[in-house]
């Protein structure tokens, strides 16, 4: 006799958030009993983890969902699920353009999927997305990768950048206690987690909202106070974090990081634009000039650091001549890498309804001529890679050539070498690069690192 096991498949869009949350969600409904399935067509629950950054991402849902709702009409107990920042940004308007949804879920909800398909299952149509105290999960996540994890922090963000929806998608901040972050990682070290991210939408706001504060009148709970606290974990060989806010970036987190010898020399610290008066229109709250010290000062303690960063092109009212001035912030810091967006008006954002929007035209060659400089100045930073030896956690096969392993080095550049995965998984292997790329190194092994876990 064969019962067949009811399987669920999730598509996840957007950031490092959304794709932690996919995995808490894979466990909860593995935890229910649900098998993975790779094909959405095989599978009874469909739940596709959303993002509005932008708009472009908001129509790629759209079109997934519409092939969907029209297999529903044949299927009727299939389940249907929109989770994440589409889902807290439409709410019922969702259920009114796909009647075919079961359940509609914000990301403060991700926790409570089990709850949610319950009542779905029960027979009702569910919209969940009023602003909640996100509950500590006790399911564990189906995680991606058996070397590297991610780990949240914090949640949410308190800034009001005004091209920006996630405040309104993801709520106010809400810090994880730094004993449920050490539980955690522990749990991961135990497991052969080799490279833990920590992740927040500002996580150097980090701990803002816990109680307490030093003699000097500082919170107690700050990202520096937490990699202190984090980094003795066994098992647990590598540490980054990420997205930075340069408004929270201190000299004394730059320090720690110096410091502590886990923590990797890789900082993603979006500046978003390179002329003071668009900054101030964007209110990020600091200058290009801060954002340059905060920059040198990395440098001062870690020559070698990898620095990334996001930023916007076409920003309403932006002239050619602030446009300039990101280039010139570009050419000047010398970027590892850089993820470039052309300006998309979001709703319910103040930029959206102002009147001196640019043209697409103008916008997209924009976005050219920065992705154009990006590169060379990203292949240019990859020559310092040749010749020199870089350990490179082995994360997996290269998809395009089966007889090399990939990985990353401590500043995260993506690194090709001869091996064989099964032996190499998980491993620290020193490699001697002999070729670069803009956005990638490969290399012959010199020597693997036996890790031994206390
Ligand atoms: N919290 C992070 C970034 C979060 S959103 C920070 O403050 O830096 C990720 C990136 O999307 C942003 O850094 C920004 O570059 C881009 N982005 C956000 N809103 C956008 C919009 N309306 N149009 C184009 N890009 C946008
Ligand atoms: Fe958006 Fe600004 Fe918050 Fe980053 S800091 S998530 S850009 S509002
Ligand atoms: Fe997108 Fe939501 Fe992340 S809007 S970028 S998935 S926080």
């Amino acid at each position: 006799m064969t019962t067949s096991r009811r399987h669920y498949h999730i598509t996840t869009f957007g950031c490092q958030m959304n794709k932690a949350d996919s995995e808490r969600m894979a466990g909860i409904l593995e935890d229910m009993g649900f098998e993975w399935s790779e094909d959405p067509n095989q599978a009874d629950v469909i739940l596709y983890n959303t993002c509005t950054i932008r708009d472009n991402a908001e129509q790629k849902v759209y079109s997934y969902l519409g092939r969907q709702a029209k297999r529903k009409h044949e299927q009727p107990d299939l389940t249907l699920i929109v989770a994440g920042c589409v889902a807290q940004q439409e709410g019922e308007a969702l259920l009114r353009r796909v009647p075919e949804l079961d359940l509609v879920m914000g990301p403060q909800h991700a926790n409570r999927l089990q709850d949610l398909l319950q009542q779905v299952f029960d027979g009702n149509q569910v919209v969940a997305t009023e602003p909640i105290h996100i509950i500590e999960d006790i399911t564990k996540p189906r995680r991606d990768s058996k070397v590297t994890a991610w780990v949240n922090v914090i949640y949410g963000c308190n800034e009001r950048c005004t091209y920006c929806v996630v405040p309104n998608v993801r709520g106010v901040e809400q810090s994880r206690t730094p004993e449920a972050i050490r539980a955690e990682m522990e749990e991961l070290g135990r497991q052969g987690y080799k490279e833990v991210t920590l992740l927040g939408q500002n996580i150097d706001a980090y701990g803002r909202d816990l109680p307490g504060v030093t003699p000097e009148g500082r919170h107690q709970h700050t990202l520096t106070d937490l990699l202190y606290y984090v980094h003795d974990v066994p098992g647990v060989e590598r540490i980054r974090f990420a997205t930075s806010h340069p408004r929270y970036f201190t000299e004394r987190l730059i320090r720690a990081c110096a410091e502590l010898p886990k923590v990797c020399e890789h900082f993603h610290i979006p500046f978003q634009s390179g002329d003071n008066e668009v900054l101030k229109r964007m209110a990020r709250g600091y200058t290009h000039e801060k954002y340059r010290r905060i920059i040198n000062t990395i440098r001062e303690y870690m020559p070698d650091a990898a620095i990334s960063a996001d930023a916007i092109v076409g920003f309403p009212g932006e002239t050619e001549e602030q446009f300039e001035n990101t280039l010139k912030l570009v050419e000047d810091i010398g970027f590892d890498q850089l993820n470039t967006a052309a300006y998309s008006p979001r709703p319910g954002t103040p930029a959206a309804v102002w009147d001196n929007q640019l043209s697409e035209e103008v916008k997209s060659d924009r976005l050219q001529r920065l992705n154009h400089l990006v590169a060379t100045i990203a292949a240019e930073r990859s020559q310092r890679y040749m010749g020199r030896t870089e350990e490179v956690l082995v994360e997996d096969q290269n998809p395009k050539d089966k007889t090399q392993v990939m990985g990353r080095t401590r500043t995260n550049r993506l690194t090709f070498f001869t091996g064989d995965i099964n032996e190499l998984k998980g491993k620290l292997v020193k490699v001697r690069i002999s070729e670069v790329r803009a956005f990638s190194l490969t290399g012959e092994p010199v020597e693997v690192r036996e890790v031994v876990s206390v």
